[in-house]
């Protein structure tokens, strides 16, 4: 079991205010490059509907990562289902949509740049009897997953993410509190992102590598990301031999991430944020850019340019297992599927890691006036 215990249902409140600080995705968020270090003092995600192409979309998608994250899974009440279970679940996205804006408001500083990103799994609409979006399909299994049944899937995902994880805490108490016996609380992980040596930034990952250089524009995200104002999540909790790779030599470890450690840059040279050409070749002919490399093998040069937005953080649940909590948002998750069986069978990274949970969301569209988070789902 995650070593956070599942809030317990009846958890009193331990505040007045429904929720603290909460920052619900009222927005077109900016996305500089979403996988940017946190920024203090910046100016939260506002709310109303962007500009032009889009509606209304949730934030915690392109918001630059705040400091720690909390996802927490739920399960549908077995006993509701069909349409007296769609009924129950509108009630309490809809509690969750009041609480969070009114909390939202109460709040406008903004202090811990709290958001709240809410999914719903692949197995929720079948169980409500609603027609299911078009790419919500569980994912297949994949060569070397060790899956722990614990740890994956789930009916409702939230993503929460906050500067002080006290905040997201209580958003967490609060939202399980008002899912009553609706959904169940299935399992929680908590993430962090690792202080940064170089202060400000790409946050580095446990291997000491910059995890996030390679995103999408926030123009990319446009294209790769949005599904007009859906997305999908992707999560994986993904252990990593910290202390084996630790031990190889740093030009060693460049090879098999495929980026230089120190700046984050292309190996052959070049500045952090520089795409890195897999294909390119020595006059020896010897790819510069290892093919068996993790960007050599992830890279969207493979996928047609296809992209997705990774906004992954660090989890360190005891001594033994820390890892890489990567969380992705695409248009299509079968990119996912795609770049992880191309990482399972030639990645040479992939001998570092061992994937112990995993789940899969669609991110609802945005709450709007009147226009409560699921409206669209469970219309
Ligand atoms: C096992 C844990 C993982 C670690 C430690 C890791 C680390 C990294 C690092 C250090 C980079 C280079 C810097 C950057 O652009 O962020 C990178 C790039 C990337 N990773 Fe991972 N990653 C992991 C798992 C995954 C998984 C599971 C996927 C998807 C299946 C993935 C997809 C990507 C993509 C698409 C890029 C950008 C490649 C490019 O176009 O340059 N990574 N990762």
């Amino acid at each position: 079991m995650p070593k956070a215990t599942n809030v317990p249902i009846d958890a009193p409140l331990r505040r007045r205010v429904l929720i603290a600080g909460a920052g619900l995705g009222l927005t077109a968020t900016a996305c500089t490059r979403a996988a940017g270090p946190p920024h203090r003092g910046a100016p939260g995600p506002g709310s109303g509907s962007g500009p032009g192409r889009h509606g209304v979309r949730q934030a915690g998608v392109t918001t630059p990562r705040q400091a720690t994250v909390l996802l927490l899974a739920y399960d549908l009440d077995p006993a509701v289902r069909g349409a007296s279970g769609a009924r129950a679940l509108k009630e309490v996205l809809g509690a969750w949509t009041d609480a969070l804006a009114e909390t939202r408001e109460a709040d406008a500083s903004q202090e811990a740049r709290l958001t709240a990103t809410v999914g719903v799994g692949p197995l929720l609409p079948a169980r409500l009897g609603v027609s299911a979006p078009a790419a919500l399909r569980e994912l297949p299994s994949f060569p070397g997953d060790r899956l722990d049944p614990a740890r994956c899937g789930g009916d409702v995902l939230v993503q929460l993410c906050a500067d002080d994880s006290d905040t997201a805490e209580e958003t967490a108490e609060s939202l399980t509190r008002l899912a009553g016996e609706t959904l169940r609380p299935r399992w929680r992980q908590s993430g962090f992102l690792p202080p940064s040596p170089d202060g400000g930034g790409t946050p580095r990952d446990l291997l000491g590598f910059k995890n996030g250089s390679a995103n999408p524009s926030l123009e990319e995200c446009e294209r790769w990301v949005w599904s007009d104002d859906a997305t999908y999540l992707v999560v994986r909790r993904i252990h990593l031999r910290v202390e084996d790779f630790a031990r190889l030599a740093p030009h060693r470890q460049e090879e098999i991430v495929g980026r230089r450690r120190s700046t984050g840059g292309p190996l052959p040279g070049g500045p952090e944020h520089a795409e890195v050409d897999v294909f390119a070749k020595s006059p020896k002919g010897r790819y510069l850019t290892p093919a068996r490399s993790h960007v050599g093998v992830v890279s969207s040069r493979h996928d047609d340019g296809a992209r997705m937005l990774r906004r992954g953080y660090s989890y360190a649940d005891g001594p033994t297992d820390q890892g890489l909590l990567f969380l992705a948002f695409m248009r299509d998750p079968a990119l996912f599927t795609r770049v992880q069986r191309r990482m399972a069978t030639r990645d040479e990274l992939s001998g570092f890691t061992e994937t112990r949970g995993s789940a899969l969301a669609y991110v609802l569209p945005g709450a709007g006036p009147g226009r409560p988070l699921g409206a669209e789902l469970l219309a």
